[in-house]
């Protein structure tokens, strides 16, 4: 032993003890998770702090219910990255809190057409209906998909209040008013409902909902009015101004 003065070191020790080096091994990389990963479970951490975020009224609910059910996050995503070409494009790239009322969010991977995190607002609610009905009467060249259904089907309510309690399950805050008066909030938002009482407490609970008739062209309650009006809100809902995160 003496002839080799390397066993004296400890560092050499360490190095020929193959169990040794792979507890001090696993040790220093958990430092690194330690400092890296774990503060970004904590939502403040990753949240920036801007105004105006809410929930899903239950209409804006059961449309991207229906924009799950028809595959539309199959061909455009829901998020903005923070690259020049498409703040360009789309607008102001998307934030973390967008998304923190989403189960799931609906980022999305695959870009066939165009993102739609910022589309809300950007067309009338009758270019949607006919883009939706048939995408090439309003767009020639566009290879979307036709959804000639979503006009005439009768909008389906009956799963609300199981999915907005499923949601507050998960920490969604939804009141017990929000949950009980969910299929009421739907004919306001719709402006079918017009008591202005019933009226001022929904715009208290969704801050900055449209309220009107999506799908003018019938009396009825559609899927297309649900479809439009999640479509209508999309990348609305913050004011960006009061951004205290990394802007762009
Ligand atoms: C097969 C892929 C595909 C599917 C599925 C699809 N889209 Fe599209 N979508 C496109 C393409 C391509 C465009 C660009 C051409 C156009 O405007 O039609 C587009 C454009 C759009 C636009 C206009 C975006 C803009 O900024 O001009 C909206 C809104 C839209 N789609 C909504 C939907 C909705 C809602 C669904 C589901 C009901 C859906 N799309 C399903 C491919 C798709």
């Amino acid at each position: 032993m003496a002839d080799n003065p390397g066993n004296s070191n400890p560092h050499a020790k360490l190095e020929r003890n193959a169990f040794i080096f792979i507890v001090f091994m696993v040790i220093v990389s958990s430092i690194g998770a330690i400092v890296e990963i774990f503060p970004l479970f904590k939502k403040e951490v990753v949240m920036e702090h801007v105004e105006g975020m809410r929930p899903h009224t239950p209409l804006e609910l059961l449309g991207m219910e229906i924009y799950k059910k028809e595959g539309c996050y199959g061909c455009h995503s829901q998020q903005i990255r923070v690259l020049k070409d498409e703040v360009e494009r789309y607008g102001h790239h998307s934030l973390a809190v967008e998304s923190m009322y989403d189960h799931p969010f609906l980022w999305g991977s695959k870009r066939t057409g165009p993102d739609l995190a910022r589309i809300g607002e950007k067309y009338s609610d009758d270019w949607h209906i006919a883009h939706i009905i048939n995408p090439r009467s309003v767009v020639p060249q566009s290879i979307m998909s036709r959804y000639p259904h979503i006009a005439n089907e009768a909008l389906d309510t009956s799963s609300i209040l199981n999915h907005m309690s499923a949601l507050r399950f998960l920490g969604i805050p939804y009141t017990d008013h929000d949950i009980e008066f969910a299929t009421e909030d739907i004919k306001i938002q719709l402006g079918i409902l017009a008591d202005e009482e019933k009226v001022e407490s929904f715009k208290t609970r969704y801050q900055g909902a449209i309220i009107r008739k999506f799908h003018k062209t019938t009396k009825e309650i559609t899927s297309m009015d649900a479809l439009i009006g999640y479509l209508q809100s999309l990348g609305n809902k913050v004011n960006l101004e009061t951004n205290t995160g990394r802007s762009w």
